[in-house]
C-alpha cells in the first residue's frame, strides 16, 4: 500500500515536471519514436511541427494540404527527416489516389517542412504536352526501369501506365517549386512515385521507395509561464504568432541544434543589463508613440495631412508624425538647390518625371523628383499620400525627406544616394565584373526585403508598381536603396494611367496587366523576377540586337529553360569563377522563373521570395 502511494506520487511528480519542461518530447506512436520538435498532441513537441498519430491503429500520418495525409514510415532525427509513403494507386488505373483528391502532394509553405533533394520523382500517365525543363521524359529515363520492375508496380497498373498516351518522366525533387509540391494534374501527370538516394547502377528492385521530408531546426520552445523557461530566457509572445515562447535573454542567442540559449561572445554581464534596460525603455517609448499616432488617426484623419494649407506660410514647417519629421520645401528653395533645374544637375528621367541633384543650404545633398504625369490627384490628396509615404522607414528604401506643392508639378525630395543605380552597374559602367555573385545575391535579397516591407509591414500595403534595375540605387558599400515606391499613388485612379503609361516599364511589366489593367502585389513579384534575371545574366531587359523572339529578357531565359539550357544564359564571369556554387546559382535562376509565371496566382508572394533568397544568401556567405 505504502509503496503504491509512493509510486503514484513519483508518477505525479514526473508528469508535472514533464508538463513544465518546455521541450517535451511526445510519446511513441506504435513503434516510432517521435523526436522533438515533432508533435502528435498539443502538450508535447512544437505545435508548428504537427503530425497525427492514429492511436487505434498505431499509424503516424503527415498531413499535407487539401486534406491529403501520408503514412510516416520512419523518422531520422539526426537528419531532421522522415519518410512518407506516397499515395497508393487507384486499383487497376495508372492514377494515384491523391490525384483527384489533392492534385498530388502540396506542403503548406507556412509550416517548417519541405521535400528534400534526396528524392527522385517518377511521374506517370503524363499529357504529351508536358515537357518542362527539369523533367527527363526520354526513352532512357529511369522511370521506365522503375515501371518495368514487378517489385514496384503491379502488372495491372503497369499495363495501364505503359498503354497511356504520355511517357513517364523523372526529375530530382527539392528545387523550387518542388520543395513544396509534387503536382499531379489532368493536363500534367496523374501518378507519382519517389525513390530515395537512387543508385541507377543497381537493379530497381533494390531501390528504396518513399518520399523524404525534412523539417527546419526548431525555434525557441513553447511556454505557458516563466516557470517553463529553465534557460536564460523569458516567456514572451512571438512577434506575430499565437504562441508564447522562451525567447533567449539579451546576450544570448537561440541555438537550434543544441536546443539551448548560448552566450553571445564578447558581451559582459553589466553591459547586458544596461542594454536590457535601454531596450525596455525603447519599447515603452515606441509603444507610447504608436498609441499616440493611433489616437490621432482615429480621432481625426485630417490631422494626418502633415502639410496642411496653413503650412505654406512658413518656410520650414516641421510636423512630426510618429517621431519623424518631414519638411515642406518651398519652390524658391528647391530652385536654388538644383541650380534652377539646370541640365548638369539632371540625374535621370523615368516614367514619372525627372530627377535632379540638389544641394540644400546646409550642404545636404538631395534628389529632387518632379511628378510629370497628367491627371494628378488634388494637392490635398497628394499631401496625404506623401504623409503615408513618409512613414515608410526601412534601411533598403530611399528616405523621403519632404515635398513641395507650390511648383507647377509637385516635387518630392529624397535623400541622395551616391553610387548610381543597379542598371548602371550592370549595363553602363562596363565594369560589371565588380559585382561578384555574392554581391548580386545581397542586392537581390535586400531588394526583396524592401519590397516585402512595403507589401507586408506597413499599415496600408504599398505596391511599388515600377520595380526595375534603374530604380534600385546602390550606396558606397553596394547596399540597396529602392527608390520611386508609391509614386503611382499620386496619380488619379481610373483609366488615366493607361493613356499616360505612367505605370510599369516595358520588359518588366506583368503580362496580366494587359488583360485587366491592374497592377497587384504579384506584379511587383513579376518585375522583381526580371531584375533577378538581369543579375543572373548581366543582359539588358530589352535588347533589339537579340533575335526577334529573344528581344525580351524574360522570354529569352524562359525559352532556354524550356530547352533545358537554363544554365547557358548565366553570365559567364559567374560560372567561370570556380568559387561560385552552381547549385545556388540554379536555385536563384529557378526562383526568378517562379516569379515570372504567367498567372499571378502561381507566383509566390514577395515575402516567400525574400525567404528563399535569405537561405540562398546564407549558403553563399558560408561558401
Ligand atoms: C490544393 O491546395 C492548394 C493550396 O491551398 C490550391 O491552390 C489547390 O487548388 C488545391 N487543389 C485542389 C485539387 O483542391
Ligand atoms: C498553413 O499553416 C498555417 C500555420 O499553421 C495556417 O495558419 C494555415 O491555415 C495553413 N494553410 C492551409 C491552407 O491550411
Ligand atoms: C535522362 O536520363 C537518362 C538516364 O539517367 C540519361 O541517360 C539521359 O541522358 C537523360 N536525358 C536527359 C535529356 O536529361
Ligand atoms: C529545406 O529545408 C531545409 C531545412 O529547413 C533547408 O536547409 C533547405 O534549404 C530547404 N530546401 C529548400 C529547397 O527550400
Amino acid at each position: 500500500m505504502q509503496a503504491r502511494t509512493k509510486e503514484i506520487f513519483i508518477l505525479t511528480c514526473l508528469n508535472l515536471s514533464l508538463l513544465f519542461s518546455a521541450q517535451k518530447t511526445c510519446p511513441k506512436c506504435g513503434n516510432l519514436e517521435i523526436p522533438y520538435p515533432l508533435s502528435t498532441n498539443p502538450n508535447c513537441g512544437d505545435p508548428n511541427y504537427a503530425l497525427f498519430c492514429d492511436t487505434s491503429q498505431n499509424i503516424l500520418y503527415f498531413a499535407a494540404l487539401n486534406s491529403s495525409s501520408y503514412i510516416v514510415l520512419n523518422i531520422e532525427a539526426s537528419m531532421r527527416c522522415f519518410m512518407v509513403r506516397p499515395a497508393p494507386w487507384i486499383p487497376g488505373t495508372c492514377t494515384t489516389q491523391d490525384m483527384p483528391k489533392s492534385e498530388g502532394i502540396w506542403l503548406n509553405q507556412s509550416l517548417p517542412f519541405n521535400i528534400t533533394s534526396s528524392n527522385t520523382i517518377f511521374l506517370f500517365n503524363c499529357s504529351p504536352r508536358l515537357l518542362i525543363s527539369p523533367l527527363n521524359c526520354s526513352a532512357s529515363s529511369l522511370c521506365h526501369k522503375y515501371l518495368s520492375d514487378p517489385a514496384h508496380v503491379d502488372p495491372k497498373e503497369q499495363a495501364q501506365c505503359i498503354s497511356g498516351p504520355g511517357p513517364c518522366c523523372t526529375f530530382l525533387a527539392g528545387g523550387l517549386p518542388s520543395a513544396y509540391k509534387i503536382r499531379l494534374h489532368a493536363s500534367g501527370c496523374r501518378a507519382f512515385r519517389s525513390v530515395l538516394h537512387i543508385d541507377p547502377e543497381k537493379p530497381p528492385s533494390e531501390w528504396t521507395e518513399g518520399l523524404e521530408i525534412q523539417w527546419a531546426p526548431p525555434p525557441e520552445p513553447i511556454c505557458r509561464t516563466q516557470i517553463d523557461c529553465s534557460q536564460p530566457s523569458t516567456c514572451t509572445r512571438e512577434p506575430n504568432g499565437r504562441n508564447t515562447r522562451c525567447h533567449c535573454n539579451i546576450g544570448y542567442y537561440w541555438d537550434a541544434f543544441s536546443l539551448t540559449c548560448l552566450r553571445v561572445a564578447h558581451h559582459r554581464h553589466s553591459l547586458n543589463r544596461v542594454l536590457a534596460v535601454l531596450v525596455v525603455l525603447g519599447v515603452l517609448v515606441c509603444f507610447a508613440l504608436a498609441v499616440i499616432v493611433i489616437l490621432i488617426k482615429s480621432g481625426n484623419s485630417t490631422v494626418f495631412y502633415f502639410c496642411s494649407k496653413n503650412s505654406h506660410k512658413g518656410q520650414h514647417d516641421l510636423l512630426k508624425i510618429g517621431g519623424r519629421s518631414e519638411r515642406m520645401f518651398t519652390w524658391k528653395e528647391l530652385q536654388k538647390a538644383t541650380n534652377a533645374f539646370s541640365k548638369d544637375r539632371l540625374l535621370g528621367s523615368g516614367g514619372f518625371g525627372e530627377v535632379y541633384k540638389g544641394i540644400l543650404k546646409d550642404g545636404t545633398a538631395v534628389a529632387v523628383k518632379s511628378a510629370k504625369v497628367g491627371n494628378l490627384k488634388s494637392t490635398q490628396q497628394i499631401l496625404n499620400e506623401v504623409g503615408i509615404l513618409s512613414l515608410v522607414n526601412h534601411k533598403n528604401l530611399v528616405k523621403l525627406l519632404g515635398c513641395c506643392v507650390e511648383a507647377p508639378q509637385p516635387l518630392m525630395v529624397y535623400e541622395y544616394i551616391p553610387n548610381g543605380t543597379l542598371f548602371e552597374h550592370l549595363h553602363v559602367r562596363g565594369d560589371c565584373k565588380t559585382l561578384s555573385w555574392k554581391t548580386r545575391v545581397k542586392i537581390a535579397l535586400q531588394t526583396a526585403e524592401a519590397l516585402s516591407y512595403l507589401h507586408c509591414s506597413t499599415q496600408a500595403p504599398i505596391y511599388h508598381r515600377d520595380v526595375k534595375s534603374s530604380n534600385i540605387l546602390l550606396d558606397e558599400e553596394l547596399n540597396v536603396k529602392v527608390s520611386d515606391f508609391g509614386l503611382s499613388r499620386l496619380v488619379q485612379h481610373g483609366l488615366s494611367h493607361v493613356s499616360t503609361c505612367a505605370q510599369g516599364t516595358v520588359g518588366y511589366l506583368d503580362p496580366e496587366y494587359y488583360r485587366n489593367y491592374q497592377l497587384t502585389d504579384k506584379s511587383d513579384v513579376y518585375s522583381f523576377g526580371v531584375v533577378l534575371l538581369e543579375l543572373l545574366t548581366g543582359k539588358k531587359v530589352i535588347d533589339f540586337s537579340r533575335k526577334d523572339d529573344d528581344v525580351s529578357l524574360a522570354e529569352y531565359v524562359k525559352r532556354r529553360a524550356r530547352d533545358g539550357e537554363l544554365m547557358s544564359t548565366i553570365e559567364e564571369t559567374l560560372v567561370v569563377d570556380g568559387k561560385t556554387d552552381l547549385k545556388c546559382v540554379k536555385l536563384f535562376a529557378e526562383l526568378a522563373l517562379d516569379c515570372l509565371r504567367e498567372k499571378k496566382e502561381e507566383r509566390r508572394g514577395i515575402r516567400e521570395v525574400a525567404e528563399v533568397l535569405h537561405s540562398i544568401s546564407m549558403t553563399v556567405e558560408q561558401g
